[in-house]
């Protein structure tokens, strides 16, 4: 692949254009899209922020550890499965909530898959669910010493919310992600060590960030041939850095059919090239695991990047994608993230489909439902019972119930 000089690259709107090729040859068909640009800013993305993925051939397996079918006061189907990624590999636990009653009646149930700070155990109060052993971040409720105690169970729930989930007919899969490589920038663990025995000779590392999101593919593989789930309605959500996590899980695999990354901000939804909030120059310091070694060489030039944000949002269509907000906090840069939507719109109109409803950013408590959505709601940083509302909202409307 030719490597482009920033210089040279076309910008609309400030962002460097997605229906321009690095060789300069206009996107003017899905045709070209899919064959040819679509790859083209795959490749970028992973050479100069993310890192490549682990190019193994994973074949995960998952085995039922433990099962409760009247979870949620007989709302709920609850199991708790160990999958695992290949041989050797340490388990990774998902949690898997269905709703009774679609399983009543043999159909199959669309699917919310979260990627989650905490463990299995802090969205249940039932005492059977495994309390993590890995590394925890250690200031949620009932953690000590960055490791889960019996104090944490069900502390979660209201920022998972499994009840409206449920009683919207959609399922819940949830993993802990720091179970697949731990948050700080000094060790790595979880499935780090494994895959890099697996792959020695790999010259170039994935930031945390993309193996977190590779993970989220790992468990699609194993979701998916589940028929009591059903594999065309998956839904990627997060919050914050694990929003940056799930939008490049969408980004990356076609076989999330929605994506809702809340508040994920700079590194995710918000642009590189941006003024307010978290620049990349701050991310990559505080957090220089989560990207690779490249993304630092932009720290006091981001307008050198041959690509933004919308980048992702491109990648994802014509598939929805809901970017979610909060006033207060603008360290995500909230506006920003909208003229992200306004930049990736012009790929899903040349897919055929609407990508922004409203061209205009709306106003606080109004999704703007599009298949580019956004919504900002008063308030702070958190995922809450309102997010929630809106995200099952916006999945009903593109996914049905
Ligand atoms: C920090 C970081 C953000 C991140 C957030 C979170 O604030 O700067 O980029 O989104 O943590 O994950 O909560």
């Amino acid at each position: 692949m030719h490597w482009p000089d920033p210089a040279d690259l076309p910008l609309v709107d400030g962002y460097p254009d997605l229906l321009v090729c690095l060789d300069g040859t206009p996107v003017k068909s899905a045709q070209l899209w899919r064959d040819k640009r679509r790859p083209e800013l795959i490749a970028l993305i992973q050479r100069y922020e993310y890192g490549s993925p682990p190019t193994i051939k994973a074949s995960p397996t998952a085995r039922t550890i433990h099962e409760n079918r009247s979870a949620l006061g007989g709302k709920a189907w609850l199991r708790e499965l160990a999958v695992t990624i290949g041989p050797g590999a340490p388990p990774i636990h998902l949690l898997v909530l269905l709703p009774t009653k679609k399983l009543e009646k043999r159909e199959p149930a669309p699917l919310f898959l979260g990627a989650s700070f905490t463990g299995n155990q802090t969205l249940t109060d039932d005492p059977a669910v495994r309390l993590p052993t890995c590394w925890q971040y250690g200031d949620y409720p009932g953690e000590t010493e960055h490791r889960a105690t019996e104090a944490t169970r069900g502390t979660q729930t209201k920022t998972w919310n499994p009840d409206l989930i449920l009683d919207a007919g959609y399922g819940l899969a949830v993993f802990q992600a720091t179970e697949a490589d731990r948050d700080t920038s000094t060790q790595r663990d979880g499935l780090q060590p494994w895959l890099r025995a697996q792959e020695p000779h790999t010259p170039e590392r994935w930031g945390t960030i993309a193996l977190w999101a590779w993970t989220i593919s790992r468990l699609i593989d194993v979701l998916v041939q589940d028929p009591a789930i059903d594999a065309r309605r998956i839904v990627s959500v997060g919050h914050s850095r694990l929003g940056k996590t799930v939008y490049l899980a969408a980004a990356l695999d076609e076989r999330i059919a929605m994506s809702i990354p809340l508040q994920a901000g700079c590194g995710g939804t918000a642009p590189a090239r941006c003024t307010t909030g978290e620049t990349i120059e701050r991310i990559n310091t505080v957090f220089p695991h989560w990207f690779n070694s490249h993304y630092k060489a932009f720290n006091d030039r981001p307008r050198a990047l041959p690509f933004d944000q919308h980048a992702l949002a491109a990648l994802i269509a014509p598939r929805p994608v809901l970017f979610a907000n909060a006033s207060e906090d603008q360290w995500a840069n909230p506006d920003g993230q909208f003229t992200i939507l306004q930049a990736a719109d012009p790929v899903y109109r040349l897919l055929g489909v609407q990508g922004l409803a409203h061209h205009a950013q709306p106003p606080l408590n109004t999704l703007s439902p599009g298949r580019l959505g956004y919504w900002q709601r008063p308030g702070r940083h958190e995922m809450n019972a309102q997010d929630w509302q809106t995200f099952i909202a916006y999945a009903k409307r593109h996914l049905g119930s």
